[in-house]
C-alpha cells in the first residue's frame, strides 16, 4: 500500500472510530500526485457515477485524444458492468472498476476525475478528489445547498485543483455570441430577463412502494450522507432530483443552466431580492416532492430576473421550444435557446428599432467544446470557462429561489457574508445536515 492510500486507510478507520470530521492530506503530498500524472503523456480519466449524464461526459471525453479511461466507479453492479463493458467496445481497453470512489482517488494512473453522481454527494466527491491531487470535472448544480457550495469553492482554491462545471452553455459558441449581444447595449434599457422550462419528462411520478435495493446495489453509499430510509424506486436513478434529500427539483437542475446565462448576460448575480411559489400544481398526485410549477423573481436595481417551470406543457415563450432565456429590451427582445438565438425588435413610427439579422444558429457541439476546455485547462493549468467559482454563484441563487419557496417570504441575500438578512429561519437552510456517519468536508 502506498503512502497516500495507506495514509487514507488510517484517516478513514479513525474517523469512522472517532466519528471526527474529514482531516486533510498535506497540499505537497497532493502535489506529489499531480507532478507523476503529469509526467503520464495521457490525462488518465476516473468516472464516479456512470448511469446518465456521467457517461455522456465520460464519452465526449473519450473522443480526444489525449484522454484515457482508467477507472469507473458505481454503486450499481448493473451500471457498473455495462459501462466497463461499453468503455472496453470504445477504447479496446478494460477500465478498473469500484464501488466506492475512495479507492478510485487512491489509484495513481487517475489523474481527473468526472463526477456524474446525484447532487447531495458532489461536495463530498469532490473535495476528497481534489484532497487527492486530481482536476474535477463536476456536474451541476454544484453542490444541493449553499454551504456544500462554499466549501468546494475553497477546495479548489486550497488544493489548487483544475474545477470545470458542467454548465456547458458556457461553452456554446451561439451562447457566447448571443450573451455579446446583449451586453454590447443594443437592446437598448433591459428591464427582463425570463427564463422558462417547458417540461415533459417525468411527467407524473406514480407513487410505488417501498422494496429492499435491487440486488448489486449498494444503497448505503447511494444514499451517503442523506437521511436514512428504504428504498423506493421513485428516489433512484434519474428521479432522486425530485426529492429535497438529494436534489433541488428543476429549480436548481434546470435552473442553473439558463440563469447562468441571465446573470451572465447581466453581468450581476447578486440580486437585492428574491421571491418564489409554487406547487405540485399540474400533477397533484404525483410522488415528486418537489414543484411541478415554480415561479421565481429575482430583483435588480432596474430590472428583474425571472425563472418559471411548467411540468407536463411544451410549448414555450415566444414559439420557442421547451427552454429559452429572453432579453426584454427597450428596442427589442434576444431570444436565446439551445439551438438558436434571435432578435424581435420593437416598432416605432414604422421602424424597426434594430438592425435586421438572421437566426444564429447553434453549434450542436456545446457538450464537447466544453469537455475540451476542461482537458486543455488541465494542460494550461487556465481558469476553465465554468470554474467552480461561476458555478457557485448561480447554484447560490437557485438555491434561494428553493429557500424563498420553502419559507414563503421575500429573501435578502447578503452575499459578502453568505448569510439572509435578520431571517433565522432562512438561515437553518444554509447548511445541511449529514448523516450515516458522514461529515461536511471542511477545508483548512
Ligand atoms: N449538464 C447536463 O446537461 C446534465 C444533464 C443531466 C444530468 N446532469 C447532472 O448529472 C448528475 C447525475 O445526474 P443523472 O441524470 O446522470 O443521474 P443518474 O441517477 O442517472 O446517475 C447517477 C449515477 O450515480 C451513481 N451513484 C450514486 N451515488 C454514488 C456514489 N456514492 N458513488 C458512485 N456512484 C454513485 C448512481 O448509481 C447512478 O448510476 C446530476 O448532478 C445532474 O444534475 C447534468
Amino acid at each position: 500500500m502506498s503512502t497516500f492510500s495507506r495514509r487514507r486507510f488510517l484517516e478513514e478507520t479513525s474517523k469512522l472510530a472517532a466519528g471526527a470530521g474529514l482531516s486533510t492530506i498535506p497540499i505537497s503530498e497532493s502535489m506529489d500526485i499531480q507532478k507523476k500524472a503529469d509526467a503520464n503523456d495521457k490525462i488518465g480519466i476516473g468516472l464516479i457515477g456512470c448511469n446518465n449524464m456521467g457517461w455522456s461526459n465520460l464519452r465526449e471525453h473519450l473522443l480526444l485524444p489525449e484522454v484515457e479511461c482508467i477507472a469507473l466507479c458505481d454503486i450499481d453492479d448493473a451500471v457498473l458492468q455495462k459501462r466497463a463493458a461499453e468503455v472496453q467496445t470504445l477504447t479496446g481497453k478494460k477500465p478498473q472498476i469500484y464501488k466506492d470512489f475512495r479507492r478510485l482517488l487512491e489509484n495513481k494512473q487517475v489523474s481527473a476525475v468526472i463526477i456524474g453522481t446525484p447532487d447531495h454527494w458532489h461536495c463530498l466527491n469532490m473535495v476528497y478528489a481534489c484532497e487527492a491531487g486530481k482536476d474535477v470535472y463536476v456536474e451541476k448544480p454544484l453542490a444541493n445547498s449553499i454551504e456544500e457550495c462554499n466549501i468546494m469553492v475553497a477546495a479548489a482554491k486550497r488544493y489548487n485543483r483544475i474545477v470545470q462545471v458542467g454548465q456547458w452553455q458556457r461553452s456554446g459558441p451561439h451562447w457566447q455570441s448571443a450573451i455579446e449581444y446583449v451586453q454590447s447595449g443594443k437592446l437598448g434599457k433591459i428591464s427582463l430577463v425570463k427564463n422558462w422550462l417547458y417540461y415533459t419528462s417525468h411527467k407524473e411520478l406514480t407513487p410505488v412502494n417501498d422494496t429492499p435495493p435491487p440486488p448489486g446495489v449498494d444503497y448505503d453509499m447511494w444514499l451517503g450522507p442523506a437521511p436514512r430510509r428504504a428504498f423506493n424506486a421513485n428516489r433512484f436513478h434519474g428521479k432522486w432530483r425530485y426529492f429535497w434529500d438529494y436534489g433541488g427539483g428543476i429549480m436548481s437542475d434546470w435552473g442553473v443552466h439558463l440563469l447562468d446565462m441571465a446573470f451572465n448576460g447581466m453581468k450581476s448575480n447578486t440580486p437585492k431580492s428574491v421571491m418564489s411559489t409554487g406547487g405540485k400544481f399540474s400533477f397533484p398526485n404525483s410522488a415528486m416532492q418537489t414543484p411541478d410549477n415554480q415561479f421565481t423573481t429575482y430583483e435588480f436595481d432596474d430590472y428583474a430576473i425571472t425563472w418559471e417551470h411548467v411540468v407536463g406543457s411544451t410549448p414555450g415563450y415566444y414559439g420557442n421550444n421547451y427552454c429559452g432565456v429572453a432579453f426584454v429590451g427597450k428596442n427589442g427582445t434576444l431570444v436565446v435557446d439551445r439551438d438558436k438565438w434571435r432578435l424581435l425588435p420593437e416598432i416605432e413610427n414604422a421602424q424597426f428599432l434594430l438592425p435586421a439579422m438572421p437566426e444564429q444558429k447553434g453549434s450542436n457541439k456545446d457538450l464537447s467544446l466544453h469537455v475540451k476546455n476542461f482537458v486543455d485547462c488541465i494542460k494550461s493549468r487556465k481558469k476553465p470557462v465554468c470554474d467552480v467559482e461561476t458555478a457557485r454563484n448561480v447554484a447560490v441563487n437557485a438555491h434561494l429561489g428553493n429557500i424563498a419557496l420553502k419559507t414563503g417570504r421575500k429573501m435578502y441575500w447578503d452575499n459578502a457574508n453568505n448569510k439572509f438578512v435578520n431571517d433565522k429561519e432562512a438561515n437553518n437552510h444554509i447548511t445541511p445536515i449529514y448523516n450515516n456517519s458522514w461529515k461536511i468536508p471542511r477545508v483548512l
